[in-house]
């Protein structure tokens, strides 16, 4: 089994490599009737790419999406989605040195141990390159998720390295190239930054996303729990080390008396639980945090291990991300709405007929602003 597939009802299947010709996905399990266009990928596209600033990979991929089926006049059909984007800005040469070598923290040496095989260009299939298909589905995940349940999912950085946010105001992460939500630290992010890009070295990062508008009700209670799905599909993408729920890790020092999220008429006093109990969504908001590895392509020399198993000095030249956390912001969101689709459609499936039940509980108010 090579699991390139995730969902259930929503199925997406990703496939091609970082230097191929093209990668692309089918997302299939889609409703009909969803309004689809290729312009609305554009925005989500560009938010991940490359290029777009000195902060990123200096790659520029055009990222031009080609809806090749499942779309008729403008509108989903209920059939496959095929979606392809051409590879337009490999430079293979950059990895000319590494063929035979395994890069330490990169999945070189683990792509050789299970295939025999592996593409060295640009990192072949392990590449960041394939999470542009996942941001692809989500686009459509988000539409609807949007469209039917107005719901919103947003994500931030919430850490780069050892600096935190001094305070979050959400309104002010799409002004500004790391996606921060204190606009005042930009100047200090920008000089750290540079520093470290000079140094040629890379730094880890957090990601918050935070899903608003999700209904009480939807996730499986034992096996397909919303949270383990929300953490599963967050640890699959790239130089993810580590995914919270809530309160997450925190919960560990904190009292029950504490942690538990009381409830009133008027609504819950606080989201501990970061919206899911018993696997099944509260209605509060959703809350996850994703903790990013430093990027392992470092232009500094160090001693490794080559296809032989002779000692080499391993220098990786090429275009990377000296935080891959930066454009990670998308890819989790992605991730989040997909899954949130994928509960939602088996949830109609199963429990369609159950209607709003009483009492329903609202949200502790204010609550996507007052974590960290
Ligand atoms: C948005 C994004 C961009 C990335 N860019 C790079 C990069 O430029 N260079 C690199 O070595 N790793 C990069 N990575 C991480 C590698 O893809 C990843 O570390 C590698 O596949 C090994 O997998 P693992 O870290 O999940 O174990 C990136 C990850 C993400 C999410």
């Amino acid at each position: 089994m090579s699991d390139n597939s995730f969902g259930r009802l929503l199925r997406v299947t990703t496939f091609g490599e970082s230097h191929g010709p093209a990668i692309g996905c089918v997302v299939d399990g889609c409703p009909p009737g969803i309004a689809l266009a290729a312009d609305d990928f554009r925005r989500d596209l560009d938010r991940r790419a490359t290029g777009k600033t000195r902060h990123t990979s200096a790659r520029r991929e055009a990222d031009e999406i080609e809806i090749l089926s499942g779309v008729y006049e403008g509108v989903t059909t209920g059939t496959p989605i095929g979606l392809l984007i051409r590879n337009t800005d490999a430079r293979s040469r950059d990895y000319g040195s590494i063929v035979e070598q395994f890069r330490p923290g990169h999945a070189d040496y683990t792509y050789w141990q299970k295939y025999g095989i592996r593409d060295p260009r640009g990192g072949g299939r392990s590449s960041a390159r394939e999470t542009t298909m996942r941001v692809a589905a989500g686009v459509i995940a988000r539409k609807w998720l949007a469209d039917r349940h107005g719901i919103e999912v947003q994500g931030f950085l919430s850490q780069l390295g050892e600096i935190h946010p001094t305070g979050i105001d959400l309104s002010v992460v799409e002004g500004n190239p790391f996606f921060w939500p204190d606009a005042g630290q930009v100047a200090e992010l920008e000089a750290y930054m540079d520093a470290l890009r000079k140094s040629g070295d890379s730094v880890g990062a957090r990601v918050d996303v935070v899903a608003r508008g999700v209904p009480p009700g939807w996730g499986e209670p034992v096996y397909g729990k919303l949270d383990g799905e929300l953490a599963a599909a967050l640890m699959s993408i790239n130089a993810v080390k580590g995914v919270e729920v809530g309160d997450g890790f925190e919960s560990v020092a904190q009292k029950g008396s504490e942690h538990r999220d009381r409830m009133t008429p008027e609504g819950f006093i606080s989201n501990h639980a970061g919206g899911v109990l018993g696997g099944i969504s509260t209605g509060q908001d959703l809350r996850c945090s994703v903790a990013f590895k430093p990027t392992s392509s470092l232009r500094l020399p160090v001693d490794g291990v080559d296809v032989r198993g002779d000692v080499v000095e391993v220098v990786t030249t090429g275009r990377h991300d000296p935080c891959v956390g930066i454009r990670a912001i998308p890819i989790c969101e992605a991730m989040v709405a997909l899954v949130l689709m994928d509960q939602a459609l088996r949830h109609r499936a199963q429990c369609g007929d159950v209607g709003a039940v009483a009492p329903r509980i609202p949200g502790h108010a204010g609550e996507a602003d007052d974590k960290r």
